[in-house]
């Protein structure tokens, strides 16, 4: 089929590239002339495995295709999926301004009848006000419907989520809009669960708020266990023998950062309180969520006299491993405040260091002063307090003797509970780490 994709971010241009890949002659669009430049020439403006080899493989078959001319792209098309972001607005709500110039666009473009598809993440009701802003713009005499395609991948791991997806959600409020969208779907042998338009965007809440709420409950029970002697990691493993459980989503930690559990917590409170109702278990994720972040800082002032002058190894920048992505990372938050504190921060990261130095050039900042290596065991070298923020691979391997061998004073907290804690005792450091 004839598809065109709005947006060429993480939820728009792996959306592209895996319908491509399972045979649809696909154009993805973006506004910026410079991002369609760089994928024709076969590079993703996105750090995601597997994704530049499937783009360059999808290109040269020619049934994929990258423009900023969205009349061509949008004109002729079978359906046009929409997949540009909704960032959070400061009271919680998600901004809906990208999405509305994508609509009136194809208002203005398409010539024949076509679904509208909405993958980006939108509050309950939006794709009803789509459906009737694309009508209300029309310039031809067609028919548009609108339906809802929530997206569920996770980054680092998007292509392979796309493919191999645990389901894909439909919302549909026609039949000729689901057979179109089961059609479109059908190459891809995954299970569709076809719904009306409203559950269908309310399940892609209610789906990324549960595990947001699975991870702030861990770190809840993970501080209490702190406080009582026990271990998080053998109760989460207790736990997840239980099949109403599972094993996922049990890890505690420094908390829940990325595009979507911060942004999609607050949206669906925000949602709640317009319709005159008080989220609380929502709420509750979030509170525990925006402790935990600067939890182990909190535990490290308790056992400074200062950060003035130290020297703090910071591992790991990316909110999670296998991605560049910054955004809600708690690295941010902790690093913020050592360098308020006066801290001299020495961070690594594999691949997410030149993001944060646009953030936090090198050089003093505030009180403080902050510099990039190349390795962990650089920033190590002669440091008095070391904060792990991200599992990284390449920072799971340290050994505790490497701790204890390059560090002035072998002091770490790990945000990631990434070390054994037997071995971390036997070389003499100084660990802490969540809920052990
Ligand atoms: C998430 C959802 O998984 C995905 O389905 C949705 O479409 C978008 O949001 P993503 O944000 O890419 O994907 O990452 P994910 O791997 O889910 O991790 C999110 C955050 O939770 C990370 O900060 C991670 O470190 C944290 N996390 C995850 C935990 O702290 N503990 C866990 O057990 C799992």
């Amino acid at each position: 089929m004839k598809l065109a994709v709005a947006g060429t971010g993480y939820v728009g241009l792996v959306a592209g590239v895996c319908f491509a890949e399972v045979g649809h002659d696909v154009t993805c669009v973006d506004v910026d002339k410079n991002k369609v430049e760089l994928m024709e020439s076969g590079r993703s403006p996105i750090f995601e495995t597997g994704l530049e080899e499937l783009m360059r493989k999808n290109y040269a078959l020619g049934r994929l295709h990258y423009t900023i001319d969205y009349k061509n792209a949008y004109k002729d098309a079978d359906a046009i999926f929409i997949g540009v972001g909704t960032p959070e607005r400061p009271d919680g709500s998600a901004n809906l301004s990208y999405i509305a110039t994508v609509s009136r666009q194809i208002a203005e473009s398409v010539e024949r009848d076509c679904l509208v598809v909405v993958k980006s993440t939108v509050p309950v009701g939006t794709n009803d006000k789509v459906e009737q802003f694309i009508r209300d713009f029309l310039v031809k005499d067609v028919t548009v419907e609108v339906a809802s395609n929530p997206e569920f991948l996770a980054q680092g791991s998007a292509v392979h989520d796309t493919l191999h997806a645990a389901r894909i959600i439909i919302g549909t409020e026609s039949k000729q809009a689901e057979e179109t969208l089961m059609k479109i779907y059908e190459p891809f042998q995954l299970p569709i669960v076809s719904v009306s338009r409203r559950s269908a965007e309310m399940t892609k809440y209610a789906a990324n708020d549960f595990l947001a709420l699975k991870i702030s409950y861990m770190n809840d029970i993970a501080n209490l266990c702190e406080l009582v002697g026990a271990n998080i990691e053998d109760v989460a493993k207790g736990m997840s023998y239980d099949a109403r459980i599972g094993a996922n989503f049990l890890k505690a930690g420094i908390g829940y950062g990325g595009s979507c559990f911060p942004k999609d917590t607050k949206a669906l409170k925000f949602l709640a309180e317009q319709a005159g109702y008080r989220l609380e278990t929502v709420e509750a994720a979030v509170e525990v969520n925006a402790r935990q972040k600067t939890r182990l800082f909190q535990k490290a002032s308790n056992r400074m006299i200062t950060f003035e002058g130290l020297k703090v190894a910071v591992l790991g920048l990316s909110f999670k491993p296998g991605t560049d992505d910054l955004r809600e990372a708690p690295s941010i938050d902790n690093v913020e405040l050592l360098l308020a504190y006066g801290a001299e921060v020495c961070a690594y990261d594999p691949v997410a260091m030149d993001n944060f130095k646009k953030k936090y050039p090198e050089g003093m900042k505030g009180r403080g002063k902050i510099s990039y290596v190349q390795q962990p065991e650089e920033a190590l070298k002669g440091a008095n307090i070391c904060f792990v923020f991200t599992e990284w691979k390449e920072i799971k391997e340290i050994g505790a003797d490497t701790f204890k061998r390059l560090m002035q004073t072998p002091l770490v907290y790990d945000g990631r509970n990434i070390y054994d804690l037997k071995s971390m005792k036997e070389y003499g450091v100084e660990y802490y780490s969540i809920g052990r």
